[in-house]
């Protein structure tokens, strides 16, 4: 993925100012070098000491400063990327014109970086034909336009125009900057752990958290993939813009899987599935007065929903498995997991060591990548986000 950016955050004047702060938050702690140009008329909304304190970084408005750093092009020239939020129909309106009276209108002219724009406004300016041919004249030159969205707007009237949640910007302007190789693709994610039911109040489970599997439909629509994600109890949160199913059992899994697998270019089964089940759902609770000191549970097997498949998949779609195993030597676990893609018949199979301590609900991983050979075709470390983007450089 991406590595430090340089991120000019744009605050233009509208009472969505406040929410600039959370932008600029969530960049700096994504590990971004954060410059903010804001515009006077922003500086009447919020503070500039509260946007140099979050940025950690001087914050520029006057075009007439710095001059002999030739700052009303030193700051566009320098960026990576542009993120005008709040974008006011005034500032759409500026920037669709080319209009450089303000450091803002300078920044953003003297700037080939991606910019990405996240209005905010009411209704009827959202609507109103001038904001509309100027959001098309963005659109067409590339520009990336996140929002608005429809909901409550500052005075008692809804409609469309509030500026879309901090996080979706951050994240919507990051995907901007990345290369968009799985555009039109369908990806299907199985992500957490399945829980099998005995009785009404309680099941077998497993310790996945579902973060792997959730990075993995992130990385892939953020590389312009149309992602479904059949998700298993997660411990995480899914952004917008993922189409999630919840599933709780193995059976769940697998009958959404079967209703989702054609429309898929590539299928990864993160998901932790049980192997087996009980062979019985006890209707009503499980009581200790009648089971007495020793409770004896009868389990039978799972359909392999990745064995079936990858035996029935077609030849243009590509099957990924994940493997978690506990072999402590590595030479074990490369036998495990060669072991295991030559079974399961997957394209590619994941292979990660777990333990006690080691690779659950934990923000890292560490992954082998098999092909059905058995040969190594990738190995990486590091956070789970930047693992999957891994394991999707080498699909792509
Ligand atoms: O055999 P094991 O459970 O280690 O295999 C893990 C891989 O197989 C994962 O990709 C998991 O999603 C998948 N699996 C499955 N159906 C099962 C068990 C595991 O699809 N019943």
């Amino acid at each position: 993925m991406t590595g430090r950016l340089n991120v000019v955050v744009g605050v233009s004047g509208g009472i969505a100012a406040y929410k600039a702060v959370a932008v600029i938050r969530a960049l700096v702690l994504a590990g971004h070098d954060v410059h903010v140009v804001a515009t006077e008329a922003a500086l009447r909304f919020v503070g500039k000491p509260t946007l140099e304190a979050i940025s950690r970084n001087p914050v520029h408005t006057d075009l007439y400063e710095g001059v002999a750093q030739v700052r009303h092009v030193a700051i566009g020239q320098a960026a990576d990327l542009i993120v005008v939020a709040p974008a006011t129909a005034h500032s759409i309106a500026k920037i669709a014109a080319g209009l450089a009276d303000d450091l803002l209108g300078n920044t953003i002219l003297a700037s080939s970086a991606p910019l990405v724009l996240a209005p905010a406004m009411h209704t009827e300016m959202w609507q109103n034909p001038a904001t509309v041919a100027n959001i098309a004249t963005l659109r067409a030159r590339g520009v990336t336009i996140v929002g608005p969205a429809i909901g409550q707007l500052t005075g008692s009237d809804t409609g469309a125009g509030r500026m879309v949640d901090p996080d979706d910007v951050v994240s919507a302007a990051l995907a901007a900057l990345t290369v968009q190789d799985l555009a039109g693709r369908r990806v299907l994610v199985t992500a957490g752990g399945t829980r099998e039911a005995l009785d009404p109040v309680r099941f077998i489970g497993n310790r996945s958290s579902g973060r792997q599997g959730v990075a993995l439909a992130v990385a892939a629509a953020s590389r312009g993939a149309e992602v479904t994600l059949l998700a298993a109890n997660l411990e995480v949160p899914v952004p917008t813009g993922i189409t999630r199913i919840d599933v709780v059992s193995a059976g769940d899994l697998a009958s959404a899987a079967a209703l989702e697998v054609n429309r898929a270019d590539i299928v990864i089964m993160a998901a932790a599935v049980a192997d087996y089940r009980p062979a019985v759902i006890a209707e009503a609770k499980i009581k200790k007065e009648s089971a007495g000191e020793r409770l004896t549970l009868e389990l039978v097997r799972n359909p392999d929903i990745l064995s079936s498949l990858s035996a029935s998949k077609r030849a243009d779609q590509i099957v990924v498995g994940f493997a978690a195993e506990t072999e402590p030597d590595d030479a074990a676990l490369l036998e495990a997991g060669r072991g295991k893609v030559a079974r399961k018949g997957c394209d590619y199979l994941v292979l990660n060591r777990v333990g006690w301590a080691e690779g659950f609900s934990v923000p890292d991983n560490d992954v082998v990548m098999l092909d059905l050979a058995g040969d190594i075709v990738m190995r990486a470390s590091g956070s789970k986000a930047s693992v999957a983007h891994r394991i999707l450089d080498r699909l792509a």
